[in-house]
């Protein structure tokens, strides 16, 4: 662990309403005892909850994310989008982008980077995910494809100090697998050296549970976890983070 804290980035992606904010109450009360230099919460709910979910938690140490941008930093006529500057006015401090579901659905590195743009300029923090697919692991090109989604992403951005990488292969998101602890190692190592040497805070994600962060902590260069699915579940979630932090 390079930094001071743990990084929690809760990934709710399509799930929750206003009523599992009252879930939340568990991890507002957990969060009371903890020495803000130790960790960071990030909840990501959809946009929907942002509003409320920041309201609630403008008293503790919780902070909000979104989960994705329009690239445009200006407003303009784009039916369904939202861009960095609205999130900010809602509440949210960090953005998750070039998440592999995004990929998916048609999200270029070229795209990715303008969306990074105009998150910075907006002022949020981005949690920006890379990461490779079963078949480009089998293929043996994981360092190729991290080496091009950060080039890329990242292209004409000097000041890096805002962006968090969230090493997320594609074959573990979901799927209960997790990177063996050796070439997990090798990959963060190679994500940094990659990367920016000042402000390497690089996350893991993928089926991040209570039973497998207890081996998932112990790469030296991990600065904390993207969640998804355990993340919608309180108890799970402040298992996760006691079992890392403890
Ligand atoms: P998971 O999702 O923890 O459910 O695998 C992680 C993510 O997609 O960010």
């Amino acid at each position: 662990m390079t930094n001071k804290y743990m990084y929690f980035v809760a990934n709710w992606k399509m799930f929750g309403d206003l009523r599992s904010l009252n879930s939340l109450d568990k991890v507002i009360k957990f969060s009371k005892n903890y020495k803000k230099n130790k960790l960071k919460i990030v909840y990501c709910p959809p946009n929907t909850l942002i509003r409320p979910l920041s309201r609630r938690l403008k008293k503790t140490k919780i902070e909000v994310g979104a989960q994705n941008c329009h690239h445009s930093y200006d407003y303009g006529a784009h039916t369904g989008q939202v861009n960095s500057t609205m999130l900010k006015n809602v509440g949210a401090k960090y953005v998750i982008l070039g998440h592999s579901e995004n990929r998916q659905l048609g999200e270029t590195d070229n795209l990715i980077n303008l969306k990074i743009k105009s998150a910075i300029k907006s002022g949020l923090k981005i949690i920006f995910c890379i990461g490779e697919t079963l078949k480009e692991r089998r293929q043996k090109k994981t360092n190729q494809i991290l080496k091009r989604q950060i080039e890329k992403g990242l292209k004409s951005i000097n000041n890096r100090s805002k962006i968090i990488i969230a090493y997320e292969p594609v074959w573990s998101i979901g799927t209960g697998v997790i990177p063996k602890e050796a070439d997990l190692n090798k990959t963060i190592s190679f994500i940094k050296s990659r990367f920016i040497k000042k402000y390497p805070k690089i996350l893991y994600g993928g089926s991040v549970n209570t039973n497998n962060v207890s081996i998932l902590k112990k790469i030296p260069n991990i600065d904390g976890f993207l969640i998804g699915g355990a993340s919608q579940i309180p108890k799970k979630f402040i298992d996760i983070i006691q079992k890392t932090i403890n």
